[in-house]
């Protein structure tokens, strides 16, 4: 049996930082400001001068924050502060009876059934993904770039049944990228010692995109809302989600809240996935023995179809294991809404609970081998067990991310799809440093050279 292969570490992790290093650190990028001994640490606190911050890796302690008591631990206004202009108040962002009701409502869009009726969609953007690259036989490419193209294009279709070259798809699209690039480190503010009243988190840029998107999504909202009147809209996520009642108050989402809510679809639903797909391919353009696995295992299997999924569990530990190692969100932060005892130690009201997906899924009290990229471990018993404590891709308990069947179908669909039509291979010299913005990027992208099969 080989050795499981070492992507590389995230950067060489220094072992003890000061408080104001870590706050230079991080505005150069969250990943790189993290002290080894956060990855065998059960617990952490950061102190300021104006509220304190724990980070929180205890498995029972995640637990007890994430499912046995979400309500007591509210997303932090610190971190949905800076994505308000975009989402105004939906479900990723909002709290309590508010994120109840609008869970009510986006739910059934996503149980049961919906993957069959998506999968044409997701099979559509499969194909025309790899066509693409196909198309670039022999070049290094920008991979981020590709995939973002590409999960943008799968949500376009399930939400409102067009493709990514629709213009209205195409300008979205192009807006999301400017904001991506104009928002700052997402986490920044749970950590920094800033006060509240410090303006942080949106440039004047990045309002002024933040409006664009939203105008242009309402636009596309109003369309969609007279071919409903008319009986001529299409069965697809958006049509679902405008005219499910809540059940309990019976009352659909206005206008306005749908916008918010396609907002986040796309946010959420393209930003992470790009994030995935591109970690996935270049773990296996520097592995090509479990590339050449994966294609061996898609060789016969009709992907046209939903039963698909069944005979890719190669592929799909391929999918988990890159999860693992770069979780589109790397960190969450709640909110102690009262004091709280935490491993002895009082974390006061208003304290903010990281909790980490980063350092849990590298825990090295928590994972054998944790920095390796070992796709195997899945089928272990011993994986099976560090999962169930640390492992937190979608996060866990109620605020579970709505998306997330939908997107462990999409990763191993497009992952397949992608390596029938091409080789990938590591560029010389490019190694990705991973940086946390919306999500893990690397810092001056991930090349790959793609060649056709
Ligand atoms: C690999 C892909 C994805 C990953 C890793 C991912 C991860 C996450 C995580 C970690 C959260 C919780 C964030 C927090 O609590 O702060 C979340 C929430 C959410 N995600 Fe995903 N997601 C993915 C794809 C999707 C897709 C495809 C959709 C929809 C089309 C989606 C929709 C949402 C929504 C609506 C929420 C908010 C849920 C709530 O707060 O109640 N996600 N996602």
């Amino acid at each position: 049996m080989t050795e499981p292969a070492l992507p590389p570490k995230p950067v060489a992790r220094p072992d003890r930082v000061s408080l104001w290093r870590y706050g230079r650190l991080f505005r150069k990028d969250i990943l790189s400001a993290q002290p080894a001994r956060l990855y065998r640490a059960w617990m952490a606190e950061f102190r300021t001068p104006f509220f304190r911050s724990f980070l929180v890796n205890q498995p029972e302690l995640v637990s007890e924050v994430l499912k046995a008591r979400p309500m007591d631990f509210p997303k932090s206004d610190r971190i949905s502060e800076g994505l308000r202009p975009l989402l105004g108040g939906s479900v990723f962002v909002s709290n309590g009876a508010d994120w109840e009701r609008q869970r009510r409502i986006i739910d059934p869009a996503f149980s049961g059934g919906r993957l069959q009726q998506c999968w044409p969609h997701l099979t559509a953007a499969a194909d025309a993904a790899a066509a693409r690259l196909a198309g670039l036989d022999g070049q290094s490419v920008e991979i981020e770039e590709i995939t973002s193209h590409a999960a943008a294009d799968v949500i376009f279709r399930v939400l409102f049944s067009i493709p990514i070259e629709h213009a209205a798809a195409a300008k979205v699209f192009r807006a999301f990228q400017s904001y991506q690039r104009s928002q700052p480190i997402l986490n920044l503010a749970a950590f920094l010692p800033l006060p509240r009243w410090v303006p942080r988190g949106f440039s004047r840029r990045t309002r002024r995109t933040a409006r664009e998107i939203r105008a242009l999504i309402a636009a596309m909202v109003d369309k969609r809302r007279a071919e409903i009147a008319e009986g001529k809209a299409p069965d697809d996520l958006a049509t679902k989600i405008m005219t499910t009642p809540d059940p309990e108050t019976g009352r659909c989402f206005t206008p306005e809240e749908m916008v918010d809510q396609v907002a986040i679809f796309f946010l959420a639903g393209h930003e992470t996935s790009a994030s995935a797909l591109a970690w996935a391919l270049y773990l296996l353009a520097s592995e090509p023995t479990w590339q050449a696995r994966l294609v061996d295992e898609a060789r016969d299997v009709p992907l046209d179809r939903l039963s698909a999924l069944s005979h890719l569990s190669l592929t799909r530990d391929v999918f988990r294991e890159t999860l693992r190692l770069y979780p589109p969100v790397p960190m969450m932060v709640r909110e102690a809404r009262a004091p709280e005892r935490f491993r002895q130690r009082v974390v006061p009201k208003g304290a903010q609970i990281v909790l980490s997906p980063w350092h849990l899924h590298r825990h090295e009290l928590l994972w054998d081998a944790p920095d390796a990229f070992d796709p195997g471990r899945w089928q272990t018993e011993a994986a099976a067990n560090s999962a169930r404590n640390a492992y937190l891709p979608f996060s866990a308990g109620r605020r579970v991310c709505s998306g997330a069947g939908f997107a462990m179908a999409e990763g191993v669909l497009l992952l397949a799809r992608i390596l029938q039509a091409v080789r990938v291979a590591p560029v010389a010299g490019r190694v990705p440093v991973p940086e946390a913005h919306l999500t893990v990027r690397a810092r001056d992208g991930i090349w790959l050279t793609v060649s056709r099969r």
